[in-house]
């Protein structure tokens, strides 16, 4: 899901811009300067200078990201324009949170075209990256005064492990891998770990504590190649969403992180 579709607003930074927003703050430095460097790379090669959006950068870049990671390799549909608003407020109302449930899963993405096996499949891009202690926080310590939330169950020796990660008094910038059986590789194990409960976020847990998800998950538990062609299909749908390609609120940007 991006914040308007795949129109690459989630680059843009300013004031009030989605990154300050905290939805994504692991959008780092490094990733914005490959995607920059990309960008002067191609514009760059003569006849090509301002020809590629940033909305179409980042897909690529996506998709080899994933393939470098162990994953499947898959083509990208190109030709998106750039959009040219990246707002907090329009962040909010776009992205999932990380303590939805399946019903506020599956709506969401529903509402892009999505179904549950997609929703499951795109899950599963949580093999890689971090996630901050804010994210999952609640479901380590009962925090006195706070509203009563669900949380998916969690295996005992984990969670002990996720409390000397974020205790109490977390720094803001720590993180813990999503994946924590191999963090590094474009795998099914992200759906091993839920079945262990592993499962950081209450998002990704609840897929395997809800029956109505689990058989999805334990299938691509089972069968990674499974997991890899439902991840494609879904994919190439997530990547239709909200795509411009032509008017007034779309451009290719000259500078990813601007509008022009
Ligand atoms: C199903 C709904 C989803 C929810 C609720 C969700 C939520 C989150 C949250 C809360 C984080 C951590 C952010 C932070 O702490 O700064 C995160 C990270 C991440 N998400 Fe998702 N996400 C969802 C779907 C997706 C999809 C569809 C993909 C890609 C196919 C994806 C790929 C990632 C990756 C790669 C990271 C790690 C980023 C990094 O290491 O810098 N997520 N997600």
């Amino acid at each position: 899901m991006g914040v308007q579709g795949c129109d690459a607003s989630v680059l843009i930074s300013g004031p009030g811009d989605e990154h300050s927003a905290g939805a994504d703050t692991t959008l780092s430095p490094d990733a914005l300067d490959l995607i920059t460097r990309a960008k002067a790379a191609v514009d760059a090669v003569a006849g090509c200078s301002n020809k590629v959006s940033c909305a179409d950068i980042l897909a690529l870049a996506t998709r080899d990201v994933v393939q470098q990671a162990g994953g499947p390799f898959y083509p990208v549909e190109l030709g998106r324009l750039d959009g040219k608003v990246g707002t907090r407020a329009v962040v909010k109302h776009s992205l999932p949170g990380a303590g939805f449930s399946l019903d506020q899963l599956n709506k969401l993405f529903a509402a892009n075209g999505l179904t549950q096996t997609d929703m499951i499949a795109l899950s599963g891009g949580h093999t890689i990256g971090v996630t901050h202690c804010d994210k999952f926080v609640r479901r380590l310590y009962t925090f006195k005064g706070a509203r009563p939330q669900y949380s998916p169950p969690m295996n005992l020796a984990f969670l002990r492990q996720m409390r000397g990660t974020c205790p109490l008094n977390y720094s803001p910038t720590t993180v813990a891998m999503l994946d924590a059986v191999t963090p590094n590789k474009f795998d099914n194990g992200y759906y091993q770990t839920l079945q262990q409960q592993k499962g950081l976020l209450s998002s990704d847990q609840v897929l395997f504590a809800d029956r109505r998800s689990r058989a999805t998950v334990n299938h691509f538990a089972a069968n990674q190649t499974a997991f890899f062609d439902a991840f494609v299909a879904a994919m190439a749908k997530l990547g239709r969403i909200g795509v411009k390609t032509a008017g007034s609120d779309a451009e290719i940007r000259r500078v990813c992180t601007k509008v022009n």
